[in-house]
């Protein structure tokens, strides 16, 4: 029987248990497939504390890369055989073996390993939407992405330094903050010890920037809306430092009629059309040699629960990739 991560209560990583799941045979609109590289998100560490709510049990984990191994009725998208790698959808990455709805899979190119699929169809679908729709970003701009040696981070800086941007990034330490100018930062804030608002007046000329690009949350929120511009784009995503607490909408009036979203990968996603466009933007920038995908951790998807620990213990740069 296939082995899964699975959790039947929410908590810490040691809740997350490998496990005998058994996999059947694909229904109506589904593929079965043998994942052969799992990628790691901190997405997947809300889902295991309850941060965001999961019917349990579940099988954690939303990316991977692997091949169809059976198709139930009525799928086109994908057949016997195909490499295919996918973002999102039902949580259950982490596992040797899973049922999917089909429509969520996009084939691998050729040219692109199984394990840098798996490292970069979450997180660089993530950078492509925030960076080419949320706020399409332009050439000559100065914008700035918290958590920049981070999973999404180092792909989302190399590809804003690639479409001409100027880059403000922030790190946690001053080890990540090299890794963060090697792959497209200009600037970088060392968020444990600096003064952010003032750093980007510093930066900006006291302008401020157009997009601040936050997903830390709790910690950085205000701090980041006094970095924009008047009329600027407030684009919270994430909550790695906790959720951000109810929020007083007048502070956009007072800090210059500014705009806030908190988007979701899900909604840029939804339509199969919008699935294959960003996947495929994603896979040319990395043909392109626009971003480069560095996998710096592994573990045996035995061993999710440290990969957890390192994640949330921010011990980790760029993506992480787990061998079932
Ligand atoms: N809305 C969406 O569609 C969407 C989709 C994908 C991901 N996301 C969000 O994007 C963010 C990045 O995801 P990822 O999987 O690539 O993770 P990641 O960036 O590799 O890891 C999270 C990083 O957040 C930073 N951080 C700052 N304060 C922290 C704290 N108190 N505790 C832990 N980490 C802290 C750490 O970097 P430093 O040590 O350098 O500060 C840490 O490495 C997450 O917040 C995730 O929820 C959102």
């Amino acid at each position: 029987m296939p082995k899964s991560i699975r959790i039947t209560r929410t908590g810490g990583p040691d809740v997350m248990r490998w496990e005998d799941v058994e996999v059947g045979a694909p229904g109506e609109g589904q593929a079965r497939i043998r994942h052969t590289a799992v990628g790691v998100n901190l997405l997947d560490t809300y889902h295991r504390s309850g941060l965001y709510p999961l019917p349990l049990p579940t099988v954690l984990g939303s990316e991977a890369a692997g091949i169809v191994e059976a198709v139930g009725p009525g799928v086109t998208v994908v057949k016997l055989g195909d490499r295919v790698a996918y973002g999102g959808g039902p949580p259950g990455s982490y596992a040797e073996r899973r049922l999917i709805p089909a429509q969520i899979l996009v084939p691998i190119p050729e040219e692109v390993s199984d394990e840098t699929a798996a490292a970069v169809m979450l997180k660089g679908m993530t950078s492509q939407y925030l960076i080419r729709r949320t706020y399409p970003v332009k050439a000559g701009e100065t914008v700035l992405f918290h958590a920049a040696a981070g999973g999404v981070g180092l792909i989302a800086c190399q590809w804003l330094k690639a479409l001409g941007a100027t880059v403000i990034g922030t790190v946690g330490s001053d080890a990540k903050a090299e890794i963060a100018k090697a792959h497209g930062c200009d600037h970088v804030i060392v968020s444990t010890r600096e003064d952010l608002a003032k750093r980007v007046r510093e930066i900006t000329g006291g302008a401020g920037v157009p997009v601040v690009y936050d997903s830390v949350g709790k910690d950085t929120f205000l701090a980041s809306i006094d970095c924009l511009k008047p009329r600027g784009l407030m684009v919270s995503f994430g909550n790695a430092s906790g959720k951000v607490p109810p929020f007083d909408i007048g502070i956009l009036a007072q800090k210059g009629s500014l705009y806030l979203t908190r988007p979701t990968l899900a909604t840029y996603t939804a339509s199969r059309a919008d699935l294959e466009a960003t996947a495929k933007d994603v896979f040319g920038v990395i043909r392109e040699g626009k971003v480069k995908v560095e996998i710096r951790h592994t573990y045996p998807l035995a061993e999710a629960a440290q990969a957890h620990r390192d994640l949330e213990g921010r011990k980790t740069v760029g993506s992480i990739v787990m061998e079932p």
